[in-house]
């Protein structure tokens, strides 16, 4: 008997000590550290790494997924663009009015000698045979164009980059180099769709006309979109106005947990609603949560809750694209563009008395964990957050919040100003910050 005592206790002992001689041994140092795991593994995710971002950026800028059948087959978009004078329909899309809906030229996809025409202004940009070379160059960010054998466009397809890039600037506005992730708070997505000369197939989804359709179309305004519209049929808020969301950027997502305004998901499961339900590229997208024919009566009739187009041109590329999404960094503001001082006492605020750390959780800016809320957590309605199965806003990360300004912020853009977000939530949580502490937590959010 007292043997085995001893045995029993010697187990207990041994089980509670070599963990804890475990524990001390890993905070030694790294002098003390066991050898680290051969360089081999390292090489091997560096090698797999490396081609798997290049690929996604590949796709994010330049794959179209098949959706040339939609844009140029279906709704005969490209017809709208060349006009005309080369077989399609109406006056054309110049550059002008490319560059004034908010479409961004690459300048890196321009040949020096157009560079220099252009600067000489020797380029006609009233002409779409203009805006038509410009496709043949693949200039125009996020839109691909295949020219027949006659010189008039087959067909059109879009990109992840149409809404998620911008440029620079830096050759005229609406021309310079791409900016990867950054939200194209210029462009006009209602407008150019309005273009296309077959909206019939949109309306007999909706179960509504062609003039209703483009009167929801216009509604949306640059910089906004509605990805639920083609799911639930909800064209406008109750009080009426226009429920399209702001382009989010794509960058700074590594980290977070949900993604979209309302958490739909995480970013490959968004990446596969939005190529194969919005972009309509041909894939695979699946989600039985959107098959409730109350909450979603447009997609449990049509069953694009569970499309399965084929070839599949979608699910091949999602590894890829997540990669690099979650690769490009939320961008640093200029040193100058905000005030430093300012902003240092803004950051002790964030954290301190306005509490705004609590949900933007530093660095993410987001919960680490589940990021949502509902809609009375923050004091707003709960139109958006019920278009989603979520019925919750995620907590947006503010990271990089300088670079999309345009428009106003939260999902619909209803507050115009930085200032209008912090006196809202200084009203909601009685935060009674002075009108100094308001700005100092306005540089601070400048500064991320
Ligand atoms: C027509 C414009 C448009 C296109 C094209 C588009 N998106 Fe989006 N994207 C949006 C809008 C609008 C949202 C916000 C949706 C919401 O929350 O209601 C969004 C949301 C996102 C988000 C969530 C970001 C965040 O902060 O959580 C990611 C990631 C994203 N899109 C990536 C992509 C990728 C990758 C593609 C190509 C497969 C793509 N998008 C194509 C408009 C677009
Ligand atoms: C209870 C959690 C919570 C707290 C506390 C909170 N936020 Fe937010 N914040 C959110 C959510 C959720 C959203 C997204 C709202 C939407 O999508 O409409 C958001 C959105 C924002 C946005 C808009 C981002 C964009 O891209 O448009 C800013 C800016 C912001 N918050 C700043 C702050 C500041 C400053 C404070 C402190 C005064 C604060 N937040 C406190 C949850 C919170």
């Amino acid at each position: 008997m007292a043997s085995q005592k001893t045995l029993t206790s010697l187990t207990l002992v041994s089980a509670l000590v070599l963990p804890l001689l475990v524990v001390a041994r890993g905070g030694l140092g790294d002098r003390e550290r066991p050898d680290p795991p051969p360089e081999g593994d390292v090489n091997q995710a560096r090698q797999s790494g490396q081609p798997m971002l290049e690929e996604g950026r590949r796709i994010f800028r330049y794959d179209t997924f098949g959706s040339e059948s939609w844009w140029g087959g279906t709704l005969r978009l490209h017809e709208a663009i060349e006009g005309e004078r080369f077989g399609g329909v109406g006056d054309g899309v110049s550059p002008r009015t490319a560059l004034a809906v908010g479409l961004k030229v690459d300048v890196d996809a321009l040949p020096r000698r157009l560079q220099n025409q252009l600067r000489m202004g020797r380029v006609d940009l009233d002409d779409p045979a203009i805006t038509l070379a410009l496709l043949d160059l693949d200039a125009v960010v996020g839109v691909t164009a295949h020219r027949d054998t006659d010189g008039s466009l087959e067909t059109i397809g879009l990109q992840c980059a149409f809404c998620h890039s911008t440029v620079d600037d830096s050759f005229a506005p609406g021309i310079g180099h791409r900016l990867d992730g950054w939200a194209n708070r210029d462009l006009n997505v209602g407008a150019i769709v309005s273009l296309a000369p077959n909206l019939q197939p949109i309306a007999d989804l909706l179960q509504v006309d062609v003039p209703t359709v483009k009167v929801v179309l216009a509604s949306w305004g640059p910089g906004r979109y509605d990805a639920v519209l083609d799911k639930d049929g909800k064209a406008f808020r109750p009080d009426g106005g226009q429920a399209g969301t702001l382009i989010p950027p794509a960058f700074g997502l590594a980290g977070v947990n949900l993604h979209t305004w309302t958490g739909f998901g995480a970013v490959p499961y968004w990446n596969a609603y939005v190529a194969v339900t919005q972009m309509h590229g041909s894939g695979t997208f699946f989600d039985e949560r959107l098959s409730d024919p109350e909450q979603y009566p447009v997609a449990a009739r049509s069953g694009s809750w569970n499309t399965r187009g084929t070839p599949d041109l979608v699910t091949s590329k999602l590894a890829a694209l997540h990669v690099y999404q979650l690769s490009i960094p939320a961008p640093k503001p200029a040193p100058g563009s905000f005030d430093a001082q300012a902003a240092s006492r803004g950051k002790a605020l964030f954290a301190g008395k306005a509490n705004c750390a609590s949900c933007h959780v530093p660095p993410l800016f987001t919960e680490p964990g589940d990021n949502l809320h509902a809609p009375a957590d923050i004091g707003i309605d709960a139109f958006q957050a019920d278009r989603s199965p979520t019925h919750a806003y995620r907590t947006a990360p503010l990271a990089g919040l300088w670079t999309h300004q345009t428009g106003g912020f939260y999902h619909d853009g209803r507050f115009a100003t930085l200032g209008e977000v912090i006196n809202h939530y200084d009203s909601f949580f009685h935060l009674a910050l002075t009108d100094q502490e308001k700005r100092d937590l306005r540089e601070y959010l400048l500064s991320l």
